[in-house]
């Protein structure tokens, strides 16, 4: 029996909490493919994310999902501000469904990342890169203090009642997942977006209450957790992506992530995802699973609590992910670019694994493929 393909169920305050047919998870990748610009969803996504409920994902995400436009990356991002953003998500969430995958939204503010470039071959190749220029229509961006990322537009510094409004953005955004009937939120509180960028000392130079300390720098992010779980229904489980570490001397470590990890989950997160870095240069570990002892830090210290944390970044390989799971370094696995290139990531790794030709968490009108 293969533990990458055991169901699991994740704790939720009330009820079961949420059954997962098996534990690959489909990491948030953004398709940068809206077009209108309007952050509505449409067909590209109900194809992308289907097909990889169809190849038998337990748990599919979608891309960063914005709570509000000026929280975009670029401006064809999805969002979820709005009522005509929500409603098209409801198709999709069902079509997930449909195909035996639970489905998970990843809420995101870019911050003073926001209002860049798709990251797209023409735009790459058309040099447009980095800061949306306002003749393009980029906008104003904001982060916790006047602190550049990569080159990028500086943001300018969030008033209180301005960090207070975007926690209502947050709120708002969590009530319309739910109205569109998603399964779980992940919060994305990694890669140098707003969330990280209070939670680091390299982007966060505040002096106020949301600045200086990690009491203080926490802050915001506890605010948001808080008050998305107040709103989202206690039946439901509520997840995190951290960057596990900024691997710079005097950023935000893996130990402020344990400490942090162990915080929230008293306040009712249970799933946690374990990425790294996106403040400045890579400084980190590459090569395969290169992430995968952050995850490990962060489930030790919440053996016991009936935490889902999951490992991300280069696990490739059925064997790998296997190995990950069975030496408990993590309890599941997210995977991104290797599904970009083989969607049915999960059906080819149980058949790999030794799963029963029946038994493969294949779409139905796949099955004489096993023939
Ligand atoms: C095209 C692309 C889009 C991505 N979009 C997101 C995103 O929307 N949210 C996020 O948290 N991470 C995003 N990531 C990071 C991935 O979720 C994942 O953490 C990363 O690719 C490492 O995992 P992998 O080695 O399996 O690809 C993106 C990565 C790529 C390559």
């Amino acid at each position: 029996m293969s533990k990458l393909f055991e169901p699991v169920s994740l704790w939720a305050p009330q009820g079961p909490g949420l059954h997962l047919r098996n534990r690959t998870v489909l990491a948030p990748m953004c398709q940068y493919s809206v077009n209108a610009k309007d952050g509505v969803p449409h067909a590209w996504h109900l194809a992308h994310l289907g097909a990889r409920a169809g190849g038998g994902f337990g748990l599919v995400f979608t891309e960063a999902t914005a709570v509000s436009p000026e929280g975009r990356i670029s401006d064809q991002d999805t969002g979820i501000w709005n009522d005509a953003q929500a409603g098209a998500w409801v198709g999709i969430v069902d079509f997930l469904h449909s195909q035996g995958a639970a489905a998970g939204i990843q809420l995101a503010h870019a911050g003073g990342k926001a209002s860049t470039y798709a990251w797209l071959p023409e735009q790459a190749s058309s040099g447009h890169r980095g800061s949306i220029t306002a003749e393009h229509g980029g906008w104003e961006t904001l982060g916790p203090s006047e602190t550049t990322i990569f080159g990028l537009d500086t943001p300018r510094a969030m008033s209180v009642g301005e960090i207070h409004a975007s926690v209502r953005d947050w709120v708002d955004a969590a009530k319309r997942a739910e109205a569109a009937g998603f399964d779980i939120i992940q919060i994305h509180a990694a890669h140098g977006y707003l969330i990280h960028q209070f939670l680091s000392p390299l982007t966060n130079k505040r002096d106020d209450a949301y600045g200086g300390s990690y009491e203080n720098r926490t802050r915001y992010a506890r605010e948001v957790v808080a008050a998305v779980r107040e709103a989202w229904p206690a039946h439901k489980p509520l997840g995190i992506r951290f960057s596990g570490d900024d691997w710079v001397d005097g950023g935000w470590r893996i130990e402020d992530t344990v400490r942090f990890a162990t915080e929230i989950r008293d306040l009712g997160v249970s799933a946690f995802d374990l990425s790294s870095a996106g403040i400045g240069a890579y400084h980190g570990p590459s090569g395969p699973g290169f992430q995968v002892p952050l995850a490990t830090a962060v489930r030790t210290a919440l053996e016991g609590t009936g935490s889902f944390v999951t490992a991300v970044g280069a696990i490739t390989e059925p064997a790998q992910a296997e190995q990950i799971l069975v030496t408990h370094q993590a309890d599941g696995v997210s995977i991104g670019r290797a599904e970009l290139i083989q969607p049915n990531w999960p059906v080819v790794a149980a058949a790999a694994l030794g799963v029963h030709r029946d038994e493969l968490p294949r779409a139905a009108q796949y099955w004489r493929a096993a023939w």
